[in-house]
């Protein structure tokens, strides 16, 4: 028989309410999704108060000052701290975003904070980005050639070089792939706005030599044609690019190609 109830152990509970700092200092309060595949229990809310005297503005920072005070067991990823290497991706108050370049200042009241949406959970915030990866490499994410290779380097005017700008800034930190309900519903055969977006960038590169075959691997019902351009990719990009405008320009040039 078909179940249409959710498994009794994947329904969210409440979870600890940890202790207020001991100073009386402005704190603001976390509420943070917590699931450990160990233990055997229920994903959980726990309840964190950060005390915001003592660490820095943004998100992250009260997410490390958590762990290095108060319960060294909250698992999330994080590297750079500055936007650049997409690690800390994560849903803040129901938008995904990056937890370094989010000031907490942005939130109003409790700071609810749940891994990027409809991803397997490893642990805690850090989701399975395995398919995102391989779905990357698929597109083939590096310079394809067949002439034979110069002296020095593969030249590249500058205003061709300037076709790629609002491409190759991509973090590839999932914020677009995981907001978009195509990719939420089909994300086994649909690319996705992060890998298309470089597959555009790999498209109008004006060194590559291969723009044919990279053409007749996207023209394909699931794995380009499933954007249905609701846009959520580009309202998500926390690095302000346009992964809705790069699908509707491969479309666009697989019609053409036709002509
Ligand atoms: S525009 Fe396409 S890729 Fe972007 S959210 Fe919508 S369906 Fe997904
Ligand atoms: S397009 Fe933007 S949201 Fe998507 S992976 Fe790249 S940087 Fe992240
Ligand atoms: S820690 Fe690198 S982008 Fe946030």
């Amino acid at each position: 028989m078909v179940q249409i109830t959710l498994p009794k152990n994947s329904k969210v509970i409440e979870g600890k309410t940890w202790p207020r700092p001991a100073k009386a200092r402005p704190t603001r309060e976390y509420r943070i999704y917590r699931w450990n595949p160990e233990d055997g229990r229920n994903p959980r809310i726990d309840t964190y108060f950060v005390d915001t005297g003592d660490c820095g503005p943004m998100v992250l920072d009260g997410l490390i000052w958590i762990k290095n005070n108060v319960d060294a067991t909250l698992t999330f990823r994080r590297s750079c701290r500055e936007g650049i290497c997409g690690s800390c991706a994560m849903n803040i108050d129901g938008t995904n975003t990056l937890a370094c370049t989010k000031a907490m200042s942005d939130v109003n009241g409790a700071l609810h904070i749940y891994p990027l949406p409809h991803m397997a959970v490893v642990k805690d915030l850090v989701p399975d980005l395995t398919n995102f990866y391989a779905q990357h490499a698929s597109i083939e994410p590096w310079l394809r050639t067949v002439s034979p290779v110069p002296q020095k380097e593969w030249r590249q005017s500058h205003d061709d070089r300037q076709k790629l700008d609002g491409l190759y800034e991509c973090i590839l930190c999932a914020c677009c792939s995981t907001a978009c309900p195509s990719y939420w519903w089909n994300s086994d055969r649909f690319l996705g706005p992060a890998a298309l977006l470089q597959a555009q960038r790999w498209l109008l590169d004006s060194r590559d030599e291969a723009t044919g075959e990279r053409l007749d691997n996207l023209e394909d019902p699931f794995r380009l044609y499933r954007c249905h351009t609701i846009m959520n990719c580009t309202k998500a990009c926390p690095k302000h690019l346009n992964p809705a405008k790069a699908i509707a320009d491969i479309k666009r040039v697989l019609v053409e190609r036709q002509v």
